[in-house]
C-alpha cells in the first residue's frame, strides 16, 4: 500500500494583533527571517483590546488564533502585549492541547523579559503599557524569573493607543499623553535607565517618547527582540521550522474595512499593504 504524504503547500506563520501594532513586529521578522511565508491578522473592529476583561481578551485572542490555524498556519504569534498577557497562557495550556495539540502559539512578553537584564545597569526598568498588560502583572512575573535582583516600575498609557490608532501621532493631544505618562513613570524613581515599550502600537511614538525621557535612558522596542527569539526558537524547534511553507509571501487580514486597513498599516510596516476581510 502507498500512503502519499500531501505537502502542505500554505503553512505561513500567523502573526496577530489587536489592530496595526503587530506590524511593527511582522516588519522585524519578515526583516530577520524573510524565507518564510506571513499571514497577518488585524482585529481592528474590536481594537482596542488595552482595557478590555482578561475574559473579553481571551475569548477574542481564542478566536483569531483559530482563524489563523484554519488558514493553514501552524504556528501563531501573538504580537500584542495585552494578548500575550491575558490569552496566551490560557491558550497554550487549555486550547491547545484540546483544538490543535501540534499547533504552537507564542506571545511577545516572555522574549522580551529574558534579554531586558543586559541592558540596565542600575537594575531598575520601567514599562510602558496598556492597562490590561500592566494589572496582569506579566512584565513583573516574567522579569523576577529571569532576573530576581531588577526592580519594575510599571506605567499604564491607555490614551496612547487610541491615540495612535486615529493617526493622531502629531497633535498636542499626543504630546501631552506621553508627557504626562512619561513624568508618572519617572516620579516612581530617579533610577530608571532602561525602558520597555511593552505594547506593539508604542514604536510609533518612540520620538515623542524620547523627546520626553531623559537621554540616558535606553527604550528597548520589540521588533527585533521577538524576531530574535523566533529564530532561536526555530533553531530549537527543527520539527515545526520544516511544517513552515518557505514562498517569502506576505498576506493581511483585517476583521474591519479592508480601505481603512490598507490605508492605515504601511505607517506601521513601512511598505505598502493589501488586506482581505477576515469574518470571525
Ligand atoms: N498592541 C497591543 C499590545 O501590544 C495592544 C493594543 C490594544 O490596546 O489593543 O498590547
Amino acid at each position: 500500500m502507498t500512503i502519499i504524504n500531501h505537502p502542505k503547500t500554505y503553512s505561513p506563520i500567523g502573526v496577530f494583533d489587536s489592530g496595526y501594532g503587530g506590524l511593527t513586529i511582522l516588519k522585524e521578522l519578515v526583516a530577520t527571517l524573510p524565507q518564510y511565508d506571513y499571514l497577518y491578522l488585524g482585529d481592528n473592529a474590536r481594537a482596542p483590546y488595552g482595557s478590555r476583561s482578561f475574559d473579553t481578551v481571551y475569548e477574542y485572542t481564542l478566536e483569531c488564533v483559530k482563524a489563523l490555524f484554519d488558514q493553514g498556519c501552524e504556528l501563531v504569534i501573538l504580537a500584542c502585549n495585552t494578548a500575550s498577557a491575558k490569552a496566551l497562557r490560557t491558550i497554550q495550556q487549555k486550547d491547545l492541547p484540546k483544538i490543535a495539540p501540534n499547533k504552537r502559539v507564542l506571545g511577545v512578553i516572555r522574549p522580551t523579559t529574558e534579554i531586558v537584564g543586559n541592558y540596565t545597569k542600575t537594575k531598575e526598568v520601567g514599562i510602558f503599557a496598556t492597562s490590561g498588560t500592566v494589572t496582569s502583572q506579566s512584565y513583573v512575573i516574567e522579569i523576577e524569573k529571569f532576573f530576581p535582583n531588577i526592580k519594575v516600575f510599571q506605567e499604564a498609557c491607555p490614551m496612547w493607543v487610541p491615540l495612535i490608532e486615529n493617526n493622531e501621532l502629531d497633535g498636542v493631544g499626543a504630546n501631552y499623553f506621553v508627557e504626562k505618562h512619561v513624568q508618572q513613570l519617572l516620579q516612581q524613581s530617579q533610577n530608571i535607565d532602561t525602558v520597555v515599550l511593552g505594547c506593539t502600537h508604542y514604536p510609533l511614538l518612540k520620538s515623542l517618547i524620547e523627546k520626553h525621557l531623559p537621554k540616558n535612558i535606553h527604550i528597548l522596542t520589540q521588533g527585533s527582540i521577538v524576531a530574535n527569539g523566533l529564530k532561536d526558537y526555530l533553531f530549537r524547534h527543527p520539527e515545526m521550522e520544516a511544517r513552515i511553507s518557505k514562498t517569502k509571501s506576505l498576506n493581511f487580514l483585517t476583521t474591519d474595512s479592508t480601505e481603512l486597513f490598507d490605508g492605515h498599516a504601511s505607517l506601521f510596516f513601512g511598505q505598502e499593504v493589501k488586506s482581505k476581510h477576515q469574518v470571525l
